[in-house]
């Protein structure tokens, strides 16, 4: 689409004595595809041009209609409205979204450039959180859009794996567990002897003095301290890798806390030197009051470093190691303020990087409209949150397609693309609320609607065969409203996945796969595809190719299969 609204600014540039680029961004889809397949609103430029909009509408019509592309163009009410020459448009679409796949989304905006971008970042021995799911959901969604936009990105686990908490599971696992149940299920039973610590805390308060002896020796080094811990980390890695491999989810580096235990210090004495350090009731922080931000701390009265002096050594480490530029966190909103406060810090310490540290947040997830608690014990185990999802898209497969093969593997597909679709589905500030019925709907807005109607589509090229590889759009057959609605998306892939990268959000991918299948489907109902005549039953099975890849890709950018049937 981007060539033929440059067209239509090179038209008139000119005339409106603005740049070209300024005005083909100017250009607007009508919401009322019966006004127009685009719109020029022509009210920024009366100021200048000292004529009312309507008028200029009238006389850049008169140019426009010349443009490439373009068939016609009609002032209304100020605004220009344009229609495109569709058989020309379509075949040029349809055709070169076939020929290359690959450059139907594809943006080359990164090349040569690296993000490294922070997401999942559970915590070791404690429950894989919904917050910790939506962040791996969102962050894998958007290391990929990026990756089509040509960055390279680096994709780094933050594990919460340091901490006084280590301290009082250790103590825990050796009053009251064994090894055996930790193996059986790591994240429940190390959850569950952290829990009963804090129970037995309340009436034993000398408990608490022993989780902190356990933390000291683990500082020092203490050879059973470290072993335990250790195995903590292997055993919590192993059940989170279970819920990752389900969900198709991938890191390149596991970087957890700990590794910046000796980091720190540097980061210490650099703020010290540059006297950024003041002391507060103990504490050493830095001042943020000129920035209407409460103190960041950065080393505690008793001694110990924290959480944010921790994300300052791993933001340069980030930047440094892997040559970063840009330093993304997928993290919950809850955490908004920790953020800018280290970002702030950074800049304070004259880090360049520190305009390019985002903080990709997101709103909560509740189940059936209610927020969990872990303390009143509201924990939900994403294992088995992602387990019912599969059981339950096994049984709806089971009544639909009984005859299906490999039901196993697309029951997978289907249950794991149902939750991650939910999640993406809307802009990842909002809250999103989970039930099984809603995400599962084959009808409603949903990851298996998608699902499905890539799987329609692929059964139509089944069944045409080798034509179906062959065929091409022909600019002889004039494409109707439905099969235009198609056109048009298809040659919004490229922006869509622009807007999509540039305010790191998969729910623009996630709308732009429904419109699509809403288009589609639309189409399917009314038109016959291999039983038309020619040149109709060649287009319309190009366009079915043109649609299914589309919709592969954007399921794929989303991190979620498409099966070819369900
Ligand atoms: N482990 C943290 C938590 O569960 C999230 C870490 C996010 N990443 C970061 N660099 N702080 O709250």
């Amino acid at each position: 689409m981007k060539s033929v609204k440059r067209s239509i600014a090179r038209a008139i540039a000119d005339i409106v004595g603005r740049p070209e680029d300024e005005i083909a961004r100017m250009v607007e889809y009508p919401p009322n595809p019966a006004l127009g397949d685009l719109a020029l609103p022509c009210f920024p430029f009366a100021r200048e041009l000292r004529k009312n909009p309507a008028q200029i509408a009238e006389e850049l019509a008169a140019s426009v209609r010349q443009a490439d592309g373009v068939e016609s163009a009609q002032a209304e009410k100020g605004f220009l409205n344009i229609r495109l020459a569709r058989p020309e448009f379509a075949e040029r679409v349809v055709n070169q979204a076939i020929s290359s796949v690959h450059d139907l989304f594809s943006l080359e905006r990164g090349r040569g450039r690296t993000a490294v971008i922070d997401y999942s970042s559970p915590n070791i021995a404690k429950p894989f959180g919904v917050g910790h799911l939506r962040s791996t959901i969102i962050g894998h969604a958007i290391k990929r859009m990026m990756r089509e936009d040509g960055w390279n990105v680096e994709g780094v686990n933050h594990l919460g794996d340091w901490g006084t908490q280590f301290g009082k599971v250790i103590a825990a696992y050796l009053k009251w567990g064994n090894e055996e149940e930790v193996r059986k299920d790591p994240i429940k039973e190390l959850f569950r002897l952290y829990v009963r610590f804090h129970q037995e805390a309340e009436s034993s308060p000398e408990l608490e003095d022993e989780g902190r002896l356990w933390f000291k020796k683990l500082e020092e080094g203490d050879p059973e301290a470290t072993r335990l811990w250790r195995w903590f980390i292997e055993e919590s890695l192993r059940a989170f890798r279970q819920v990752y491999d389900l969900l198709g989810v991938e890191f390149e580096h596991y970087i957890g806390e700990s590794f910046y235990n000796d980091k720190m210090d540097a980061i210490v004495q650099e703020l010290r030197d540059k006297g950024l350090l003041v002391e507060d009731q103990g504490a050493e922080v830095v001042d943020l009051s000129a920035y209407d931000m409460p103190p960041c701390i950065i080393v505690k009265s008793d001694g110990t470093s924290i959480y944010a002096t921790r994300d300052l050594a791993a933001a340069d480490y980030r930047h440094k190691a892997f040559g970063a530029e840009a330093l993304l966190y997928v993290v919950g909103a809850e955490q908004k303020l920790h953020f800018q406060q280290v970002f702030k810090v950074l800049e304070l310490m004259g880090r360049d990087y520190a305009k390019h540290c985002v903080h990709v947040q997101f709103g909560l997830m509740k189940f059936n409209g209610q927020r969990l608690s872990t303390r009143r014990g509201h924990v939900v185990y994403l294992e088995d949150v992602l387990q019912k999802a599969i059981d339950e898209a096994r049984a709806i497969i089971d009544e639909k397609n009984p005859g299906l093969e490999n039901k196993d593997a697309i029951a997978r597909q289907v249950g794991v693309g149902a939750v991650i679709f939910n999640d993406l589905k809307t802009f990842r500030v909002h809250e999103v609320d989970f039930r099984y019925e809603d995400v599962l709907n084959f009808d409603g807005e949903t990851g298996p609607y998608v699902q499905y109607t890539h799987a329609r589509a692929s059964s139509v090229l089944r069944k045409a065969g080798t034509a179906a590889e062959a065929a091409r759009w022909s600019s002889t057959h004039r494409p109707d409203d439905a099969e235009w609605a198609l056109v048009m998306l298809l040659a919004q892939a490229n922006e869509t996945l622009e807007r999509a990268v540039d305010s790191y959000d998969p729910s623009v991918i996630a709308r732009y796969a429904l419109q699509m299948c809403h288009a589609f489907n639309r189409f399917y109902h009314d038109h016959p595809i291999l039983q038309a005549d020619e040149p109709a039953r060649t287009s319309r099975l190009a366009l079915t190719r043109a649609v299914r890849e589309a919709l592969a890709k954007s399921l794929y950018l989303l991190g979620i299969e498409a099966p070819e049937e369900m």
